[in-house]
């Protein structure tokens, strides 16, 4: 039977922001799957029997659906998904110590790719089988993306990268979404927050533009309550909520043409028809 009360699935939920939006959202009457690679013993017992904590790798697709499955079975709803994990870069990319060998460097570690954008893509995807079943099909994903997917990160290009890609994934995804699935799909941009993805160095030398948790747990509220926002990316720099801009059109007609919806690839590639306001009859 389902949860009278909504339900939540957090992948990240034992640690920083997601262990803050669990806290949140059971203090406001929900119930939460917590995804993890490791369960927080304080964040369980702050929780208590509002929440479940499923062992689980966002970055292997077998691995986060059965964590969704087991969730399901557990609540028999999903209201919301937090695709939250995420970690930074494994391999120095720029690979400024190899100059001096002519060998052909060592394959990269590209974990925190995994991790932070397939783990988002197959936790959208889970979602969305799950979310068709609720009593009332459709439901809200929110990713943790990043100020840096704006604003290049230099010390970790990879992370940068990875956030850029999932905010871009939000944007693109959206209006199918919503209209297919009753799903919107946003995302939060957070600046520097201190948790234990920061190197405490780091943390010392951006004392002075933190964004509490608190800000973090604000936007996604905002998210919740605004039922207008779907492919949105709110920026959270310190105490301010501020919704990121479309970019322009750098060179117009042509600029918006050449990433035009084209009703036949969408039918190729989907298998029907898209719906989107501007497709063809
Ligand atoms: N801290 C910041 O300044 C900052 C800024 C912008 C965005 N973010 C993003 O916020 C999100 C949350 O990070 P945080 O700062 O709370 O860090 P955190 O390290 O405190 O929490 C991340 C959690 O994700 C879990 N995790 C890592 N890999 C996983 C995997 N493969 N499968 C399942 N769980 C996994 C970790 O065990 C940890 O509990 C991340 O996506 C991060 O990139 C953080």
């Amino acid at each position: 039977m389902a949860s009278t009360k909504p339900v939540a699935l957090i992948t990240g939920a034992s640690s920083g922001m997601g262990a803050g939006f669990t806290r949140d959202l059971v203090q406001k009457g929900w119930n939460v799957a917590m995804v993890d690679l490791k369960a927080s013993p304080d964040v369980q017992a702050d929780v208590g029997d509002a929440a479940t904590f499923y062992t689980g790798d966002v970055s292997d697709y077998d691995s986060q659906a059965k964590c969704f499955q087991a969730a399901w079975d557990t609540y028999g709803r999903l209201d919301l998904v937090c695709l939250n994990a995420g970690i930074i870069d494994r391999s120095p990319l720029y690979i400024l110590q190899h100059r001096n060998s002519s060998d052909i460097p060592p394959a990269p570690d590209l974990k925190c790719t995994d991790v932070n954008v397939k783990g988002v893509y197959y936790g959208t995807q889970l979602a969305i089988h799950f979310m068709r079943k609720n009593v009332v099909p459709g439901g809200s994903i929110v990713v943790t993306a990043s100020a840096s997917s704006l604003y290049p990160h230099e010390c970790y290009p990879e992370y940068s990268g990875s956030k850029a890609a999932v905010w871009n994934f939000v944007r693109a995804s959206a209006r199918v979404l919503r209209i297919k699935d009753n799903i919107r799909i946003n995302c939060i941009r957070p600046g520097f927050v201190p948790t234990s993805l920061a190197p405490p160095g780091m943390i010392k030398a951006a004392e002075d533009i933190i964004t509490p948790l608190e800000t973090i747990v604000k936007a996604l509220n905002k998210i919740l309550d605004d039922k207008t926002l779907s492919g949105a990316a709110l920026e959270c720099s310190m105490d301010k909520i501020l919704l990121t801009p479309e970019p322009e059109f750098l060179n117009g007609e042509a600029s918006a043409r050449a990433s035009f919806l084209w009703e036949p690839g969408f039918v190729a590639m989907h298998g029907e028809a898209s719906q989107l306001p501007e497709a063809a009859p």
